[in-house]
């Protein structure tokens, strides 16, 4: 598979996939962030669950690999301190109480150097309280993707390598390996609700998948993008809308 890398339009992201963070809020119940900790939010994206932290806990930094994103994120709470930074490739110079992830670390196709820099970013005792796609996710959408750029020749991008989807038996013991203790795991299925009920897929493929399309042109996009929310259909749409087939991983692990 050949590995590839994803750019965000941030305004997109907010006007119809708010979903992303309307669901991180029951994670940050999770997280239970305590007044004198210091938390990082990895994979923040526009900053609303940064933000939300920030009345919880004594600091937060908000951590984003998309300087589009980091660049709204600081628009939007200038009080907040927001960086542009990858999970599979950053350093700290304070460490951590915690450190929390909503719906990011799936993108994170290097997941033993996203782990190893927790590890490290965390003090002794510290915790992660992550959560993001988990085996299997949005299959339905991904394999008819394949399936259609693969029947007009479009190999080499039907074999995109854009996520990491674990299951939790997988990922607990990846964090084990790493020096972890894993206190909480949980996977479930989590159908989503698309905002538009006309494009719903089309838009959650230009949103998220567009990097499938590399070397494919505008028309073909328009077809295939058309094509798979159709083949989709009998199983994603139901009673007028749309739902992307979401299952998630859930996990609270501490710095042993
Ligand atoms: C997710 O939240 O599971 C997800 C979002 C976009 C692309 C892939 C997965």
């Amino acid at each position: 598979m050949i590995q590839v890398a994803h750019s965000w339009n941030a305004k997109l992201y907010n006007d119809k996939h708010a979903f992303v963070y309307d669901y991180g809020k029951s994670l940050i119940e999770l997280l239970a962030p305590k007044s004198n900790e210091r938390i990082l939010d990895l994979g923040c994206g526009s900053g609303e669950l940064t933000f939300d932290i920030s009345g919880l806990a004594k600091t937060v930094v908000g951590l984003d690999k998309s300087p589009e994103m980091i660049a709204k994120a600081k628009y939007n709470f200038p009080s907040i301190n927001f960086e542009v930074g990858d999970a599979a490739n950053f350093k700290v110079e304070e460490k951590f109480d915690a450190i929390f992830s909503n719906a990011a670390l799936h993108w994170v196709v290097q997941y033993k150097a996203a782990i190893a820099n927790m590890y490290r970013a965390l003090r002794t005792g510290g915790r992660i309280v992550v959560e993001f796609g988990g085996k299997n996710n949005i299959q339905t959408i991904s394999d008819a993707l394949r399936e259609s750029l693969s029947k007009r020749g479009y190999e080499k991008q039907a074999k995109t390598t854009l996520w990491y989807f674990p299951s939790i038996g997988e990922y607990a013991s990846k964090l084990e390996a790493a020096g972890f203790e894993v206190v909480f795991a949980q996977s479930y299925d989590r159908p989503t609700e698309l905002v538009d009920s006309h494009t719903g897929i089309v838009d959650w493929i230009m949103m998220f998948g567009s990097s499938f399309f590399d070397g494919v042109n505008n028309e073909d996009i328009a077809e295939i993008s058309k094509e798979v929310q159709d083949k989709v259909k009998p199983e994603l749409y139901r009673d007028g809308k749309w739902y992307a087939d979401y299952k998630r991983i859930r996990v609270v692990a501490r710095k042993k």
